[in-house]
């Protein structure tokens, strides 16, 4: 086999792992009722076409003034969609839809305990509700246009109101996940310099009530410490009648919403009218590099993409049910449970709880009563329920006419259960490929036209025309039977426009890979590296193989091995630290941890102590499974930890030439106490792993 100097296989082999799967079509009945259907459609965004092509998706939108431009280039690679262009998102999701849909559902919610009722408002209700938060932001708290808020809260409907609301007085929200820890939201609250904290007293969370406010508290502290001050802290109460946390009010710094709003009730607030290049949104994400970078989403070109997207891939009508499981604090709650649906007037569905609590049966018979007819989630999801109650959606009535997979690559297997159980074989399944700073789908097929294939994503979406580059540069063309680092040739207008605060940095991780002309505005220079490694298979269909950076996928959700690690060394003592990835049945990928000691320090109790920094300053998603104490790293003669080697034991794979290693001896050391004494294993591996801590 052909190996490279470091002793890793060659990209050749890699693809020989995969077996092409049979193709699937959806039934006569899905494509008969489906918003796209016509294969005319391929030929209308044909690259000749580009970009006027996505006038398509503008025209899913109200404008408050129509745009001029479709696409600016003259300041590459920061593109900037529709320009002259005005409008405003919470009027686009709520206002116009009033006419014909006030008294439809916008948004269902339910709670994760079975026994308190759905909350379920209608577009005049979320109208309402918006505009009472909007006064209460703008009046209360002294927000006004382009300030950053950052929202920590839970899944509940109080989240997608604050965040509409911000939309509405052009506030740039920044949600950071409800089940981050108060640290990581107090790191984002400096990083945004938002001088507002929106949070929640408490949820449910596998049948627990949490106190979330304790969080609130700590992250001001963080924030502080990082050199902001966060003036208000605006606490949301779960509960009507009561507290749902012990943690105490700060005098003069924290306020209950709810109590807050008995001031604003009845008022409206006139909808700011917004560039289309305005920043919507800000959504941290990991990177290769330690800290997390702020994905800053524009306002026209995000939303015509999130709405085309749900319209044309997810098949939403305003008619629909629709049930996106992911939590909004991801890119995925974003897009596809706020944005893209409430676009579209859609009935979006929002569930508090875990999807196994009480029972593997749960979502299902939230499906079945509210009449779910799309649902959206994870193969991490899929996999659990599928390992928890294989059986369980045969008992319920329910019948989606499509369903999405979304997160990391699906392994055929789950896909089939998912296809056969969970949609009865009736229901057409998308497999979605895109990431925090896409905004929206790159990779799918379009349900009403496109055969489905197991475990690959499929054709490039409308208007986007990717390239496989090897590590060279060299074209890996559609066919060649190789995996190569996949890029989108073009902007598309749910690109994200930078990373807050750091524009060297958005341009250096995402596009100088493969420019050769740095002063050039001409977008056929700026291929977008998206970091991930992908195979073309010769029927244009992509099949996404994992991250090529540091970056660890667990359940789906990209965690930054540089942020565990230095987790790990606010230890005191520890010395140095590798994450890396193992694979997990579950959850895809976990983090496992190895750590080595500084002199004269005693073993007893570090790893639980390793473990809890990583719960505090990440949160539980990041928890290790196992935290290893060695004796030494490997090390290449320079100095770099080989992350790749250890790695590599840790998921019983060949771990290679390590000749050139500085210490190589340790390796053997540490493979005898990770996988005992017996001889070297050779298992192949999936390529994510193999190419686990290669530079790019
Ligand atoms: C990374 C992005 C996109 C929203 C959720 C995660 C992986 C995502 C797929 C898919 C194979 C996928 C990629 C990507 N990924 N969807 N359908 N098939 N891999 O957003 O946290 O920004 O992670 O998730 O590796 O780069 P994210």
């Amino acid at each position: 086999m052909a190996k490279d100097d470091e002793g890793r296989l060659s990209e050749a082999e890699i693809a020989v792992h995969w077996k092409e799967e049979a193709v699937y079509r959806p039934s006569t009945k899905f494509v008969g009722q489906a918003n796209l259907s016509d294969p005319a459609v391929r030929e209308r965004f044909a690259e000749k076409n580009f970009p006027e092509c996505y006038r398509e998706f503008a025209d899913l939108l109200t404008w408050d003034k129509y745009w001029t431009q479709t696409l600016d280039t003259s300041k590459a690679p920061f593109w900037k969609w529709f320009v002259g262009g005005r409008l405003n998102v919470s009027y686009n999701c709520i206002d116009r839809h009033l006419g014909q849909y006030r008294n439809k559902a916008a948004i269902v919610w339910v709670s994760e305990d079975e026994n308190e009722p759905d909350q379920v408002l209608t577009f005049q209700e979320l109208y309402v509700r918006v505009n009472e938060m909007a006064a209460y932001l703008r009046d209360f708290c002294g927000l006004k246009t382009g300030d950053r808020v950052t929202i920590h809260m839970p899944m509940v409907p109080e989240l997608p109101i604050t965040m509409l609301a911000c939309a509405r007085i052009g506030v740039i929200h920044s949600v950071v996940f409800g089940g981050f820890s108060g640290e990581a939201c107090g790191t984002r609250i400096h990083d945004s310099q938002s001088r507002i904290l929106i949070s929640m007293d408490g949820y449910y969370r596998s049948g627990k009530l949490l106190d979330h406010k304790v969080n609130a508290d700590i992250a001001v502290k963080k924030a502080a410490e990082e050199g902001t001050k966060v003036e208000k802290v605006l606490v949301w109460k779960r509960f009507r009648d009561k507290s749902a946390s012990p943690t105490p009010m700060v005098e003069g710094r924290d306020f209950i919403v709810n109590d807050g709003l008995k001031a604003f009730r009845g008022k409206r607030v006139e909808p700011v009218s917004m560039p289309a290049e305005a920043p919507l949104f800000l959504m941290y994400t990991s990177g290769s590099t330690g800290k997390p970078k702020g994905c800053q989403h524009s306002t026209g070109g995000y939303l015509s993409y999130v709405a085309g997207t749900s319209k044309w891939v997810q098949d939403i009508h305003p008619t629909d049910v629709y049930w996106c499981m992911a939590d909004i604090g991801w890119i995925t709650g974003h897009s596809y449970i706020v944005y893209g649906p409430l676009a579209l007037a859609a009935t979006t569905v929002m569930y508090e709880g875990v999807p196994t609590f009480p029972d593997p049966g749960r979502p299902w018979r939230i499906a079945e009563r509210l009449g779910v007819n799309i649902f959206h989630t994870s193969p991490t999801a899929i996999r659990s329920l599928r390992k928890v109650g294989p059986d369980e959606p045969a008992k319920y009535n329910i019948h989606f006419k499509c369903m999405t997979t979304v997160g990391e690559p699906i392994e055929p297997e789950a896909w089939k259960w998912y296809y056969d159980n969970v949609g009865k074989g009736e229901a057409a399944i998308t497999d979605t490929w895109w990431q925090t700073e896409t905004g929206g789908f790159l990779c799918t097929t379009i349900p009403g036209l496109d055969p489905m294939k197991p475990g690959s994503a499929g054709p490039p979406f409308l208007g986007i025309y990717p390239i496989i580059y090897d590590e060279k540069g060299q074209e890996i063309p559609p066919g060649a039977g190789r995996a190569g680092n996949i890029c989108i040739r073009n902007p598309w207008p749910g690109i994200f426009q930078t990373i807050w605060g750091d524009a060297d940095r958005f341009v250096k991780n995402y596009y100088a890979k493969y420019n050769h002309k740095p002063g050039s505005t001409d977008w056929h220079d700026w291929p977008y590296f998206a970091g991930d490694g992908a195979v073309w298979a010769p029927d244009g269909y992509l099949r996404i193989l994992g991250r090529v950076d540091d970056v660890i996928n667990v359940a789906g959700h990209r965690l930054g091995t540089k942020e565990i690690e230095s987790a790990c060394l606010t230890v005191p003592e520890i010395a140095e630290a590798a994450v890396v990835p193992v694979v997990d049945a579950e959850r895809g990928r976990v983090p496992e941890v190895y750590v080595s000691l500084k002199p004269g320090v005693k073993p007893e109790g570090v790893a639980e102590k390793v473990s809890k920094a990583i719960e505090t300053v990440i949160g539980k998603i990041a928890r290790p499974r196992v935290v290893r104490i060695v004796p030494d790293m490997p090390k290449t003669r320079s100095g770099k930890i080989m992350r790749r080697v250890l790695a590599s034991i840790s998921n019983q794979m060949d771990y290679g030439d390590i000749t050139t290693l500085a210490n190589p001896e340790v390796v053997e050391q540490i493979r005898v106490q990770v996988q005992g004494a017996g001889p070297v294993t050779h298992k192949a591996g999936p390529s994510d792993i193999k190419e686990f801590g290669k530079d790019v």
